[in-house]
């Protein structure tokens, strides 16, 4: 069964307005020669729309790194659903580590956040994974679980066709600590196995499971060889032009 190739950069808290033009303009300059896959960046979010409209055209999308699960109201400092749709954004991040363990984000939040996201028609990259103390732990797959669980609850299966999931390990985010393409090869089978009792059909077979965490130009090609992996969120690698080129034209 094909799935698609994703190959995202989350560009978190950093780059000036400039920068970030600079980097969206180098990104699609360099990514119209990458076949089927699909890239797309997540820059802050006051420069999205600026950064959607340069890339109007290419074939490089946009998303947010986060977003409310209502529609308006007095949320002082949050964005809406409908907002990221103006900005020209089709995918939303939701529940990124840093949300969760940063910001206090919870599974019901989560949740919450991917329902709103679906119902507006902007695509959820829904990012789950394990602390190092639950791995060490053993906890790992119960934590996967759990958080796949919680995040899915009440979502039907049509919607799953616009879904991705993002496997990033906590203890692999910013550390240079990389999983091992077979550490990785077993947490992305081993959700596509939750999803699968989860949701009937081809749902699981098609889904893209993206892993993040330390991904860079020296160690992507392990990781892209493998069954599971359907692409990766990049974040420090993502912030250049050229590393970032580097990861999607992996061969
Ligand atoms: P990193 O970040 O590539 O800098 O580890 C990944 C992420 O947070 O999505």
């Amino acid at each position: 069964m094909a799935r698609r190739k994703i190959f995202a950069g989350n560009w978190k808290m950093y780059t000036t307005l400039q920068e970030a033009l600079d980097l969206a303009k180098g990104i699609c300059a360099g990514a119209s020669g990458v076949g089927d896959r699909e890239v797309v960046i997540f820059p802050p979010a006051p420069y999205a729309k600026a950064v959607a409209d340069l890339c109007r055209g290419s074939n490089v999308a946009v998303g947010m790194q986060n977003m409310h699960f209502e529609q308006e109201g007095a949320f002082t400092g949050e964005v809406s659903p409908p907002m990221v749709r103006d900005c020209g954004c089709r995918y939303v991040l939701i529940g990124h580590s840093e949300r969760r363990h940063v910001f206090g984000e919870t599974d019901d939040l989560v949740n919450k956040k991917v329902h709103a996201a679906l119902k507006n028609d902007i695509e959820p990259v829904v990012c789950i994974g394990e602390l190092l103390e639950e791995r060490e732990k053993g906890l790992t797959t119960e934590v996967l679980r759990r958080q796949l669980d919680k995040a899915f609850a009440g979502i039907g299966a049509d919607y799953m066709k616009r879904t991705v999931v993002a496997y990033e390990p906590v203890w692999a985010i910013g550390t240079g600590k990389v999983a091992t393409p077979e550490t990785a090869e077993d947490a992305h089978g081993f959700i596509r196995s939750v999803m699968r009792e989860l949701y009937p059909g081809d749902t699981a077979d098609v889904l893209p499971i993206l892993y993040g965490g330390s991904v860079k130009p020296d160690n992507i090609a392990g990781l892209a060889r493998t069954g599971n992996i359907d692409g990766v969120l990049v974040g420090g690698a993502s912030l250049k032009v050229d590393s970032f080129l580097e990861i999607i034209r992996v061969k």
